[in-house]
């Protein structure tokens, strides 16, 4: 939960499940079983060498010297079951990791008929899970049958020892029997104590990893002393962008923003435009802070958003995403997320305004109706217009749209724009958008290529300007109906 996108981008879901799943379920079974056989033989292991020790020293001490024997292959054989535990793990997490990556594309997978070749992708997983297994359970089994040939082989030379001594008369039969008897119960516990030994390291080499996960450090941190933003105004959030350039962790040679700066007045709508790639998304996640800035500052009425909390930074802000999120749980409830105190009431009047109630009323159980994992069960357009309700329903200073309007269609799309204009009065709003029919009704443009602002202004301004601007809307005027400059 407290892991930045940079965890999320090198490690995969499947993989972090399998931690939370089977090697938890390996600790609870160990410690299930293996603490109780454990304390049993404990207590037969010392009850049995006290009552040896009582009934013939000199033979014991020989004993405990050859114990040594015995005790130094189970230490050693007992890393490496734990070394091949902890790869064990890590393969069946691999496997949970791809086949968790393909059920969640499975109409890709059957739409290209790659069936056969990711079931035999998951097989070699599989495999080499297995293949791993079995070079574990071997060497659990070495450790096991090294510690029960090297007890029963000492205890047998120790009562050879004794049998001679009961034939020079220096010991009688009976205490020779005796001391059988408790050689047996003691070589016994220490097998046993062997074995719970190996199950004991393979949950050690599952809890190795589970700390890992635990002891990760998000680079993106709380403040020690976390400013208080201003009292909110009436007219939003001032958003200032001072010299900021980024360059993504994993592609750290190629900034993704250089050298960016804008200030945002409240209450202002500002369009930001562009082609794929520009950076567009990029700066709706540095104003999230999902990632900080190698150079610049990024403020938040005037606070640095590194001196907020993240929960009061993203309290602030409203997102709809490109990418729209629908959880497995009714249409209330999902748009409620963006606000969970929020009252029925408020969350109808969230719907209307997103142009969602319509649809939703007619879903079989309106408002109660669930949607399916990942909002399955809704067209693409209808999860935009969820995710617009949701972000409307936090009533955020500031409010980002990133291509919320995409999948919609023009009445939808009429509809909405209609709804974000109103949305818009009392706040800041930055919209990417492509359309220009959204675009032109924004205070100001800046379009954005290569991770730079390379024109700013209003509609009619930038199409005076006769560059990027004017281009793309030249081409297209082409195919929408013309809109007066
Ligand atoms: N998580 C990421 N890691 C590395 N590079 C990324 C990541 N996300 C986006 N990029 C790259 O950063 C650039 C800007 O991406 P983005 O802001 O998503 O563009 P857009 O303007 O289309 O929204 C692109 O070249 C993209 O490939
Ligand atoms: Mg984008």
């Amino acid at each position: 939960m407290r892991q930045s996108p940079e965890f999320f981008e090198t490690t995969r879901t499947g993989e972090v499940l399998s931690r939370l799943t089977t090697d938890t379920t390996l600790i609870q079974t160990v410690v299930g079983t293996s603490i109780s056989l454990a304390l049993r033989n404990t207590l037969l292991f010392f009850g049995g060498l006290v009552m040896l020790f009582v009934t013939s020293p000199r033979l014991t001490s020989i004993i405990l010297g050859l114990l040594v024997l015995v005790v130094l292959p189970i230490v050693l054989f007992g890393r490496r079951v734990r070394k091949l535990s902890r790869d064990s793990q890590d393969r069946i997490a691999d496997a949970s990791a791809v086949a968790g990556e393909i059920l969640n594309a499975m109409p890709t997978v059957q739409a290209f008929t790659r069936e056969g070749h990711e079931s035999s992708r998951f097989g070699t997983e599989v495999e080499g899970a297995f293949s791993t297994a079995m070079r574990r359970i071997r060497a659990r089994a070495t450790l096991t049958m090294l510690a029960i040939v090297l007890v029963f082989g000492s205890i047998v030379f120790v009562l050879w020892l004794g049998a001679h001594a009961v034939l020079q008369g220096t010991m009688t039969g009976g205490d020779l029997g005796q001391f059988i008897l408790y050689a047996g119960i003691v070589a016994g516990s220490v097998g046993a104590l062997s074995e719970v030994m190996g199950d004991a390291q393979r949950a050690a080499g599952a809890t190795e990893r589970l700390l890992e996960l635990l002891g990760a450090q998000s680079e993106i941190q709380d403040p020690l002393q976390p400013k208080a933003l201003p009292a909110r105004t009436e007219n939003g959030a001032r958003v200032t962008l001072d010299d900021v350039t980024f360059a993504y962790p994993s592609r750290l040679d190629e900034a993704a923003l250089s050298h960016l700066a804008l200030d945002i007045r409240p209450g202002e709508t500002v369009a930001v435009v562009g082609p794929s790639g520009a950076g567009k998304t990029t700066l709706f996640q540095l104003l999230l802070r999902f990632y900080d800035p190698q150079s610049g500052s990024i403020l938040l009425d005037g606070v640095d958003v590194r001196d907020l909390s993240l929960q009061t930074l993203r309290g602030a802000v409203g997102i709809v995403p490109q990418d729209t999120v629908i959880f497995s749980l009714d249409a209330m409830e999902n748009i409620r997320y963006g606000r969970p105190d929020a009252s029925d009431d408020e969350v109808i009047a969230a719907a209307r305004m997103a142009a969602a109630h319509d649809f939703i009323e007619r879903l079989p159980q309106g408002y109660s109706s669930f949607l399916g994992e990942r909002g399955v069960r809704l067209s693409g357009g209808q999860r935009q217009r969820i995710a617009i309700a949701r972000a409307l329903l936090k009533n955020p200073p500031l409010l980002l749209l990133d291509e919320a309007t995409s999948a919609l269609d023009a009445e939808s799309e009429r509809l909405v724009q209609r709804a974000l204009e109103a949305a818009m009065v009392g706040r800041t709003t930055i919209i990417i958008a492509h359309r220009l029919a959204t675009v032109q009704r924004a205070d100001r443009i800046i379009v954005l290529d290569e991770g730079k602002i390379v024109e700013s202004g209003t509609h009619a301004e930038l199409i005076a300007l006769r560059g990027v601007y004017a281009n793309l809307a030249a081409l297209q005027f082409q195919t929408h109906a013309p809109v007066a400059a």
